[in-house]
């Protein structure tokens, strides 16, 4: 290993006691490889095998906590204790491989299909957004206050499910415009009760669920147990979250006593567009105000060893890969080793076999362009 990346390779210690072996996270990628009925697939298994040895800890596919809350076709459910066999299949595989299994656990809110919800009933914070948008032609229905108290009481219990099904922790994904950031956003949160119309009240959703998860890790977990929370910065639609409503988000977050936050970004080193200047990067500005309180997990266009080391340097103590762990499955083996030459950062008609990819991933990538940066040869198929 050579002198320059060998921070990556410390180890790290969360709050809850969980040691980290290095610095190195997989991110979490949506598969849409599950089976019909919500259990985890063997492709999906095979998947997760062949790209998580090398990482500390994998935050596996965004699973849905109620059945109104599956967001695509072939996600994988937490949302019964039926599946705590299928999620403990997955835990197993991951953990076999040396990496610690984080569930990532959501509800997709107004973003949900129709036809993938019972009787089309979509719901999220309000009817309708600010500027009256709609997403997937279908417009959502506000939830009751009761029926928010009880999708809370749901990433509980998917959070018992994983404590059960032996995962090493769990991830609320308050991220990508699902249903507790629809919560957090002016944009998307019109409610005028306790749930929404001040910031302080628009944050009340996302801290009754950490509140909610934790107490239930207090209860049922006998060993140490990782709570994380995800979290996008900023919207870009008016009125949408600024810089400055996600430092108060941060703010509560920080103190809430959790073992890592998880920015959303697409780009590690992108700049902030509202409510902090340009001078330093989305990523500075948030750990200038967490302050040392919580780990932060940086991610984004990760794809060369020198990228990750520039990560570190920006001050992120933990870095998450995405895409490039599809790309190159042995990519942090090949840092390790220092075999930079190695590294792909490209992927190829030919290579699906190879990377153990499933069909509905691997249509996915094939399908949206610009998403994964494609080898020549098959660039104009
Ligand atoms: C195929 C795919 C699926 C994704 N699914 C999720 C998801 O389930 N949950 C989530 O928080 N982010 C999801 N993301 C976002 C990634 O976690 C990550 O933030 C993003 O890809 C940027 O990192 P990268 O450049 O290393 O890929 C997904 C990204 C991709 C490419």
């Amino acid at each position: 290993m050579t002198s320059s990346y060998s921070s990556l390779f410390e180890s790290f210690q969360l709050k809850s006691g969980v040691e980290l072996k290095n610095r190195f996270v997989m991110a979490p990628m949506t598969n849409c490889s599950s089976n019909e009925d919500g259990t985890v697939s063997s492709a999906e298994l095979a998947y997760y095998a062949r790209r998580c040895q090398g990482v500390s800890m994998v935050i596996t596919a965004n699973t849905y906590v109620t059945p109104n809350g599956k967001g695509f076709p072939g996600q994988f459910s937490g949302d019964s204790d039926a599946m705590i066999p299928s999620l403990r299949s997955l835990a197993q595989t991951i953990q076999a491989q040396g990496a610690k299994a984080v569930l990532q656990i959501c509800h997709n809110g107004r973003h949900c299909p129709p036809s993938l919800v019972p009787n089309g009933d979509i719901v999220s914070a309000s009817e309708v957004a600010s500027n009256q948008d709609q997403v997937g032609g279908a417009s959502p229905r506000a939830l009751t206050e009761i029926e928010v108290e009880e999708i809370i009481s749901a990433f509980g219990e998917t959070t018992r499910r994983a404590i059960e099904a032996g995962c090493d922790g769990v991830e609320i994904h308050g991220a990508n415009g699902y249903l507790i950031q629809q919560f957090f956003s002016p944009h998307t949160n019109l409610r005028n009760d306790k749930w929404g119309g001040s910031l302080e009240k628009r944050m009340a959703f996302p801290l009754a669920i950490v509140d909610e998860v934790k107490r239930v890790v207090v209860a049922h977990a006998r060993e140490p147990f990782i709570v994380g929370y995800r979290f996008s910065p900023e919207e870009d639609t008016t009125p949408g979250i600024t810089m400055v409503e996600t430092f108060a988000l941060v703010d509560a977050l920080a103190d809430k006593d959790l073992d890592y936050l998880h920015i959303s970004l697409n780009d590690f080193r992108s700049l902030p567009r509202r409510g902090a200047d340009e001078s330093r990067t989305r990523v500075e500005w948030i750990q200038e105000r967490i302050n040392g309180r919580v780990p932060l997990i940086g991610v984004g266009s990760i794809r060369t060893a020198d990228d990750a080391r520039d990560a570190l340097q920006l001050g992120l103590p933990l870095i998450a890969i995405g895409r490039e762990l599809i790309i190159d499955p042995d990519w942090v083996q090949k840092v390790k080793e220092n075999r930079l030459s190695e590294i792909s950062t490209v992927i190829s008609k030919q290579d699906q076999a190879k990377l153990v990819i499933p069909d509905p991933l691997w249509n996915l990538i094939r399908n949206r362009t610009g998403w994964f940066p494609v080898a020549e040869e098959t660039a104009s198929k």
